[in-house]
């Protein structure tokens, strides 16, 4: 690199000076930080989600659950029908059992970064944001707006995932003493808005100057490994009405969509095709077909609709939830899309 790593951080602090984003978790540039819990709820509704999607979210765990204690204090269900539609369910399960172990502590968060990382489902990650947002540690944050940012400043040519290891070190050399939170989400507010991963703004990048990756053309950067094709799964979901209410289940807290709840399905997963029977015996039919990409596997989910008449044998952990209300289920959205499909077949029968 050319310039100095000073220099490279009094341009990108001076430019977050005035053009910093106003996100409601955020405080504004060179002001003391929100409180430790805000910053924490907001760092891990925001891991692989876009803050347009983690804003209401964020309001309405606020409002419901105003403080790291209220929050531990919150039935599991409750969270997780409050996170639905946000993904990565996991997150969820791990932010309840963070939350309660800081109400633990008397719902004080430890500063560190090596402290919060002992808390569990506290990822390394969001150690380091909180450590550097909400406590001014010198820490140094690296998520994906970050990881294009310096791949592209150093034209490192070694394609990711490798090139993660030379990612973090090169963003360790420019990481400040000073103002570390706002170094942070200049950092991220750079990648979301000027160094994009496509069209990315160089002629307005504060950076401009100092970006090895610029001279060379900035999209060339990050380089990635080819894509492996994802496996293409099948399963099929049951919809079951009776009285002007569908069975829902609530699924298993450990595997793919823990804890939420859910259509009964045929047990697929990402590494095979549900083979399960229907949970109930009687007369079936196709009601269409809902697509939906994982992370890792993409699913076709055949719709199954009863038309049978006799739900007696229905048992387990079930309910059955009032179709007028289906929106308030917490459905994640693979199931959401379902119950959508079956909804308007219901109102245009015949079809
Ligand atoms: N993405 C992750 N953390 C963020 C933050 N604090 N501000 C903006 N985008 C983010």
């Amino acid at each position: 690199m050319d310039a100095s790593a000073e220099t490279i951080r009094s341009a990108l602090l001076d430019w977050y000076d005035c053009h910093a984003r106003s996100l409601p978790w955020r405080s504004p540039p060179g002001t003391p930080p929100p409180e430790p819990y805000r910053v924490w709820l907001s760092e891990v509704m925001l891991q692989q989600t876009t803050t347009t999607a983690v804003v209401p979210y964020y309001a309405k765990f606020l409002a419901t659950w105003p403080t790291v204690e209220a929050l531990a204090a919150a039935e599991d269900g409750e969270v997780m029908t409050a996170w639905a539609g946000l993904g990565y369910y996991a997150r969820a399960r791990n932010l309840l059992a963070c939350a309660r172990a800081v109400a633990a502590r008397g719902g004080i968060f430890p500063a560190t970064e090596l402290e919060l990382r002992e808390l569990p489902g506290l990822g390394a990650y969001t150690a380091a944001a909180v450590a550097a947002i909400a406590f001014d540690e010198p820490a140094t944050v690296i998520d994906a707006n970050v990881e294009r940012v310096i791949a592209r400043l150093h034209a490192i040519d070694e394609p990711l995932p490798g090139a993660r290891k030379t990612i973090r070190a090169r963003a360790e050399e420019l990481s400040p003493d000073k103002r570390p939170g706002d170094f942070a989400q200049a950092m991220m507010d750079l990648g979301a808005t000027i160094c994009t991963a496509r069209n990315p703004r160089c002629l307005l990048c504060p950076l401009g100057q100092s970006c090895a990756g610029h001279r060379v053309g900035a999209e060339c950067f990050p380089v990635k490994a080819p894509r492996q094709a994802k496996p293409q799964r099948k399963g099929r979901a049951f919809w079951i009405v009776r009285d002007e209410a569908v069975w829902l289940v609530t699924r298993p807290s450990k595997g793919m969509l823990g804890g939420m709840r859910a259509l009964p399905d045929d047990g697929w997963n990402a590494r095979a095709d549900g083979d399960r029977v229907a949970p109930i015996e009687g007369k079936w039919q196709a009601g269409g077909m809902v697509r939906h990409g994982f992370t890792h596997f993409d699913l076709d989910l055949q719709l199954m609709l009863y038309s049978g008449s006799d739900c007696s044998r229905l048992d387990g952990d079930g309910v059955w939830w009032p179709l007028a209300r289906i929106e308030d289920a917490g459905l994640p959205t693979l199931f959401a899309k379902a119950a959508r499909l079956a909804l308007a077949q219901a109102a245009t029968p015949g079809e």
